[in-house]
């Protein structure tokens, strides 16, 4: 089953429990949390008290998205707050192995993500371990930003890697998916699919939630 993670970047900060609560009612299926330092990305978003926060407005996974140096720091703390799954960038790890290692040692699931400057080859060991791999189809850092072409292909190639090693692994894509491409990224391989903008649009999350997965 194809999986709808929103990510609350789009959300009114000012409300967000309640956010999260509509998101739950109106059939999200995880909840995608942007964490982001203003230095491995130029912006800044909140951090882990927010996290502990909101953890009590619903039962549904924890999807924690680490934009930031030196995520090792940080997958316990948010592991102990609730995160289900946790990902860290290709590009702000050198020891990208023993992090993703780290957070399963932890009870989470470990996923990877990369940049769209950065090949999927790099992924292809790091598929023995990850429970995710994150194909970010925008430059991390902003909302709102518009789908990068080449990104389907980059799907296509962790497809095939996932089915040549037999894991079960799961694929997510993130940065904007829109009603009129979610087909086109199911079809190349995306399992997970986040989506900020096209979520919270004119406010009505329960219609744009349908509207997503109708157009898959
Ligand atoms: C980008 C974030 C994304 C973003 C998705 O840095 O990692 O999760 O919030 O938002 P949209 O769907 O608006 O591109
Ligand atoms: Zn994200």
């Amino acid at each position: 089953m194809i999986k709808l993670a929103p990510s609350i970047l789009a959300a009114d900060f000012s409300k967000l429990g309640e956010e999260i609560k509509k998101l739950d009612e109106a059939g999200a299926d995880i909840i995608h949390i942007d964490i982001m330092d203003g230095n491995f990305v130029p912006n800044i978003s909140f951090g882990l008290p927010v996290v502990r926060d909101i953890r009590k407005y619903t039962k549904l996974p924890f999807d924690v998205h680490l934009m930031i140096e030196e995520p090792s720091k940080y997958v316990e703390q948010f592991a102990k707050i609730g995160a289900d799954i946790i990902s860290i960038h290709y590009e702000s790890d050198k020891h990208i192995d023993r992090t993703l290692n780290y957070i399963k040692s932890l009870g989470v699931k470990a996923a990877v993500a990369i940049n769209p400057g950065t090949p999927t080859t790099v992924l292809r060991d790091l598929m023995n371990i990850a429970d995710m791999v994150v194909i970010m189809s925008v430059n991390p850092g902003f909302g709102g930003q518009k789908y990068i072409d080449y990104s389907y292909d980059k799907i296509r190639e962790i497809k095939s890697y996932a089915d040549k090693l037999g894991r079960d692994i799961l694929i997510e894509v993130d940065g904007g998916v829109d009603k009129d491409n979610i087909k086109k990224v199911k079809d190349a391989g995306a399992n997970v699919i986040v989506a900020g903008s096209a979520v919270f649009k004119n406010g009505d999350i329960k219609k744009n939630i349908e509207l997503l997965k109708g157009s898959m």
